[in-house]
């Protein structure tokens, strides 16, 4: 018996690894073979294999690779292997050895996602995607956890650095692109952290109570949009609760939206230790357990004898599973080299870099002369901040400082204060204490000081003062408003000090903001007669923002978050925690749909940068918006001619916006509905730029009757700079109105709250 058993078990494996029949089948015969022990196996991962690290994600060895995040588990009587998923959204995250001295196993530190967001360009991003990719693959790895597409509701988010934007639609095609471009190399992807997760404070109890329309319109949106542009092997859902629920146990989430309303083919699979119980959660439609253990694989077991899980929803998981599975490099017997091209991504980390930093002040002052003699300030003009801390750091073989960068461009980089800085903070690092594990992010140290009498003499000799500012923030906490949001007294005077002593000899001053997330700017730019936004820019960081420094490069990103004048400006800053309040376990989204740029339009609060800025070395002319018809029906087709009107090369991010009529009160006054960035135009050069707008493009959420419905009346189609620099617009009418899709109430709120209207 049992040997007859094993041969249909062989005669399995080998139809299947011979591809003679479509995977639905293979997936049907396997599950068909598969005892209820097996199946319970395989929705649960092989735990943490942990060498002491908080989340394991260091020094674990998950299968072949060591340092990757987590492994289904192998079923040995199918000859099926581990999946291997590794983090993440700036990089591939491994160990950069295996316990052999022979070779090493870095891997490129990518700009993180708010900076490639800034690039506005989404073939950028997906070449960003196709080396993520390509790396995983060549190391052995099956699934990159990432993109995480959450929206930067607040500044204070901890890891909206990994995040992409305030708006759903850049969001969702930003993170649609990295999808694309990972899974283009045959990795899967896991698409994060799905949803409402926009907070780090108690994170793994933190409930997200946020309306009906809120969620649809902002924080589920951007998940939609990615699945209406790419199909992720995975989804992740977050820590949080939903309206009550963790997202991980959430069937109306899970079961009804995302693989009912959205038809969501992949595996939805949990964050590391996220949720309590994992009856709920595979009764919710989350399919995989992450990072998993054997008590769980029990408790599935144990529960569907009882009867309490019945065995077609584990059913549902397991071929969700073994579809992906089947895909997998590892389940092919794809032989990786472990000899990914380093130095090819490292000009792929560099160009995208470049891409997304953001000009947001320049009197007069870039691109720099050539021949210009610096004065570098500030510690991390030679400890560059390349990514934030946490599941998403990359282990990468070198960095390039803002010095070397500088003096890889050919500048000269006044050589005594480089060196004062360099040895201070050899010194200075040996005094910080040990970092305890991977969620604590690492300490800086002091900025050096400096005398007044030290900066006079240098701003004799040299011809002008960059200053980095930095910020380090990461996984596991959020933000601070007091020396974090906002710069600290002693950033400022040092910046105050450097400017009134560089201006008094008419030499200019620079700051440049290597930061995680967004900074209070108003009260100190009038020191710094530029400022460039470098984000934190990846390991070729340095190189990228010489590049435009000198010129050589102009910069062409654009803000994808707003940069508010104060910290109370911000319309979520009296819920949202400002104190670390561990206990704080509610979460009240009472703005509503007013996030970002939809709140400061809205209610005239200006903003110091607003949503969609950046400027560039050349000016642009937009001509006039020309609509293929004025009224819509199904899709009109949008296009413009952008002319470089200035003296210098560039590119232009052309941003469309849509006013909906103005009888429509509780509404934002514009939303993006389209973006576009330019090639590199010379002088005088014209592009013309098409976008295509579509009805359903046009819908809102109305809650009373749950569905997306477009108003009759004349629409505003605005085409801007950004999102107040609106260069034209023209009128669109909707003759009648129109449902787009009838949905259920959802994730209803179990409390009632008064909202921003
Ligand atoms: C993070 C995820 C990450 C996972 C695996 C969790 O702490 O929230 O984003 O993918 O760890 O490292």
């Amino acid at each position: 018996m049992k040997y007859k058993y094993y041969i249909v078990v062989a005669l399995i494996s080998v139809v299947i690894k011979g591809n003679a029949q479509s995977t639905t089948d293979d997936v049907r015969k396997i599950l068909k073979a598969m005892s209820l022990e097996e199946k319970a196996k395989l929705v649960v991962g092989t735990g943490m294999k942990s060498t002491g690290q908080s989340n394991g994600a260091v020094g674990a060895t998950m299968g072949k690779v060591n340092g990757a995040a987590g492994t289904t588990a192998p079923l040995e009587r199918f000859n099926i292997p581990p999946i291997i998923m590794a983090d993440g959204p700036a990089g591939v995250r491994i160990d950069e050895s295996r316990g052999d001295n022979s070779k090493t196993y870095y891997c490129t530190a990518f700009p993180v996602g708010t900076l490639l967001a800034s690039s506005w360009d989404r073939s950028l991003v997906k070449n960003v995607g196709e080396a993520i990719g390509a790396e995983a693959k060549a190391y052995g790895v099956d699934i990159i956890l990432a993109p995480g597409v959450n929206i930067q509701r607040n500044p204070l988010g901890g890891r909206n650095f990994e995040y992409y934007s305030e708006d759903p639609y850049l969001s969702g095609l930003m993170g649609a692109s990295m999808v694309n471009g990972i899974q283009s190399q045959g990795v899967g992807t896991s698409v994060k952290h799905f949803a409402a997760n926009n907070q780090e404070t108690n994170r793994t109890n933190s409930n997200s109570i946020v309306n009906e329309r809120a969620l649809r319109e902002i924080y589920l949106k951007t998940f939609e949009i990615l699945l209406q542009h790419s199909t992720p092997w995975t989804i992740m859902t977050s820590y949080n609760k939903i309206n009550g629920v963790y997202t991980s146990e959430n069937a109306e989430l899970l079961h009804d939206i995302l693989k009912g309303e959205w038809s969501y083919k992949g595996i939805v699979l949990t964050d590391w230790f996220a949720g309590k119980d994992v009856i709920a959660q595979l009764k919710a439609g989350n399919d995989l357990i992450m990072p998993g253990g054997a008590s769980k694989t029990r408790a599935i077991i144990e529960a569907v004898k009882r009867g309490e899980l019945d065995e077609k929803v584990l059913d549902d998981s397991v071929s969700r599973i073994l579809s992906i599975l089947l895909k997998t490099s590892s389940y092919n017997n794809f032989i990786n080299n472990n000899s990914p091209d380093l130095i090819a991504n490292a000009a792929v980390s560099r160009q995208a870099a470049m891409e997304g930093m953001v000009l947001l002040r320049n009197e007069n002052t870039l691109p720099l002369q050539k021949d210009s003699k610096i004065a570098l300030f500030g510690n991390n003009s030679f400890e560059l901040i390349t990514g934030g801390s946490g599941s998403s750091e990359v282990n990468k073989k070198y960095v390039i400082n803002l010095n070397d960068g500088l003096k890889n461009a050919g500048f000269s980089v006044d050589n005594n204060l480089t060196s004062a800085y360099t040895d201070f903070l050899s010194e200075a690092k040996k005094k910080l204490p040990e970092r305890s594990n991977l969620l604590e992010t690492p300490k800086q140290a002091e900025q050096m000081p400096i005398g007044r009498s030290e900066i006079e003499n240098l701003a004799r000799i040299n011809d002008v003062a960059i200053v980095t500012i930095g910020r380090n923030g990461g996984e596991g906490h959020d933000r601070k408003v007091n020396f974090d949001f906002n710069m600290t007294d002693a950033e400022k005077q040092y910046l105050q000090i450097i400017s009134e002593i560089f201006h008094s000899l008419n030499k200019k001053v620079i700051v440049i903001l290597n930061i995680d997330g967004v900074v209070e700017t108003a009260s100190w730019r009038s020191y710094a007669d530029a400022i460039l936004l470098a984000w934190q820019p990846g390991m070729e960081g340095g190189n990228a923002i010489a590049s435009l420094l000198s010129g050589a490069n102009t910069p062409s990103g654009k803000l994808p978050v707003t940069f508010p004048m104060s910290y109370n400006d911000v319309p979520s800053c009296k819920t949202y925690p400002t104190n670390g309040d561990e206990k704080q376990e509610n979460a009240i989204y009472d703005e509503g749909i007013y996030v970002g740029y939809r709140y400061y339009d809205k209610y005239k609060v200006n903003a110091a940068y607003e949503f969609g800025f950046g400027l560039s070395y050349t000016s642009f002319k937009y001509s006039k918006i020309r609509l293929s018809s004025k009224s819509i029906t199904d899709q009109v087709e949008v296009s413009i001619d952008i002319t470089n009107t200035g003296n210098w090369h560039g590119k232009e991010v052309v941003q469309l916006y849509v006013s909906a009529p103005k009888n429509i009160k509780d509404n934002a006054l514009k939303e993006l509905k389209g973006f576009a960035k330019t090639r590199l135009l010379a002088p005088g050069e014209k592009q013309t730029l098409k976008f295509m707008l579509k009805i359903a493009d046009l819908a809102n959420f109305d809650t009373k009757s749950a569905s997306w419905i477009v108003n009759p009346g004349v629409y505003s189609i605005l085409a801007g700079s950004s999102s107040i620099g609106i260069k034209d617009n023209r009128s669109l009418k909707v003759k009648k109105a129109s449902l787009i899709k009838k949905v259920s109430h959802k994730l209803l709120p179990q409390q009632s709250f008064e909202e921003l209207k």
